[in-house]
């Protein structure tokens, strides 16, 4: 029989994501799906020829029905109804894009082309809640696993210039919107040839007038960039940087903690996918042509891009890769501070591999 799937958040970026990726991979012949919402409860929803009732994701009693609830809609719904169903002694498999449970001593962070064999363990031995990994720790891994698999990995600093799409589907309307305020006030200055200084003026000027729409980064995206993305932890790091070694430990299922990376996570104003910059120091000096041959044949998605200008340009943005399973990585070279020390670059799509494509794969192994 298949499995009564609930679905929640699928109105969000990542769930809409989630969705246009499910029907793609036909997975919706395989499960019989619940779409629930914490604001649309009641209406109808036209999906794959078929109306849907929408209901109410709040409903216990719904959702202790369910074989399996895969949800992208936000830490604070897991906070409030994971517990509940644990409670109730609901005996589903809970599958989530948030970030609450990652760490929990019952879940796993699943991003399978890395680590596979460790879901699979953990299904047999009884895990019930499978996590989506941090976006730019899943992308890092989905670049670099060859060399975390090969144990050539000291320690990592890495830079990361994340998407406006990072921060959901109202932050893209926001910055969308500054975006259009901005170019109806510049406009007319553009086509009448005003003094370069003077447009750059007024657009600096219009970011600060108190009817700027930025109500969710409460400053200017467009144009600009945020050096911090999500909570202050004691230890001056924001939580998203604290992410990048916890997640990776244990993604990698490394007990003792010791792969070391730290950086500077900064939110910019691309729309969809997020790029990195890491300085890796190796644990040994190994050439160049070695180590692409070691990322490549990780897995089938990360593509080694020629350390140039044009292959850069084209091949190594954001805009290249959005809306494809594409991890290119390139600005691969030898830093001039020593034989071990490596610089890459690499962006991906951090809606699918960084979020939406690692929970439809666990789905698929569960039914
Ligand atoms: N965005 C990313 O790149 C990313 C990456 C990895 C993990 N995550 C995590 O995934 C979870 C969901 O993130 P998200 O970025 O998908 O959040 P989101 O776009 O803000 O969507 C979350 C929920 O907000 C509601 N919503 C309110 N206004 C909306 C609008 N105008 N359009 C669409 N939905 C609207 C919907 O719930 P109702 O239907 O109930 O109203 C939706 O399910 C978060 O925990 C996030 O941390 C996100």
């Amino acid at each position: 029989m298949k499995k009564l799937v609930g679905i929640v958040g699928w109105r969000g970026i990542v769930g809409s994501v989630l969705v246009k990726r499910m029907c793609e991979e036909n997975d919706f012949d395989k499960i019989n799906p619940i779409f629930l919402s914490t604001s649309q409860f009641g209406k109808k929803y036209f999906f794959l020829n078929k109306y849907y009732l929408i209901e109410n994701a709040y409903n216990i009693d719904i959702l202790m029905s369910l074989d399996i609830i895969i949800t992208c809609q936000g830490s604070d719904y897991t906070n409030e109804i994971f517990f509940k169903l644990v409670s109730c002694n609901w005996k589903g498999y809970w599958i989530d894009a948030s970030s609450n449970l990652r760490m929990n001593n019952n879940s796993i962070i699943v991003l399978d082309p890395i680590n596979k064999k460790f879901i699979k363990e953990s299904i047999e031995n009884g895990i019930k809640v499978f996590v989506g990994g941090n976006c730019t720790v899943s992308l890092m891994l989905m670049a670099l696993g060859g060399l975390f698999k090969e144990n050539l990995i000291d320690w990592i600093s890495v830079s990361t210039y994340q998407a406006a799409s990072g921060s959901g589907a109202k932050s893209v309307l926001e910055l969308l919107s500054q975006m259009n305020y901005l170019t109806k006030y510049i406009k007319k200055d553009i086509k009448n040839n005003f003094s370069i200084l003077d447009i750059m003026h007024k657009f600096i000027f219009l970011t600060k007038k108190k009817n700027f729409p930025k109500k969710n980064f409460t400053v200017s995206l467009a144009g600009n960039v945020i050096p911090w993305i999500d909570q202050e932890m004691s230890n001056g790091q924001s939580k998203e940087e604290w992410k990048m070694k916890s997640e990776t430990n244990k993604i990698l299922n490394i007990k003792d903690n010791n792969i070391c990376i730290d950086g500077i996570c900064v939110r910019i104003s691309s729309l969809r996918s997020h790029s990195q910059s890491f300085t890796i120091r190796l644990k040994k000096d190994i050439s160049i042509s070695s180590i692409k041959e070691i990322i490549k044949n990780q897995n089938q998605w990360v593509k080694i891009v020629s350390n140039d200008y044009n292959s850069s340009k084209i091949k190594l943005t954001p805009i290249s890769v959005s809306e494809t399973l594409n991890i290119p990585i390139g600005r691969i070279r030898k830093l001039n501070i020593g034989k071990k020390y490596l610089s890459a670059f690499t962006v991906g799509d951090q809606l699918l591999w960084g979020a939406s494509e690692p929970l439809r794969r666990v789905l698929n192994f569960l039914i």
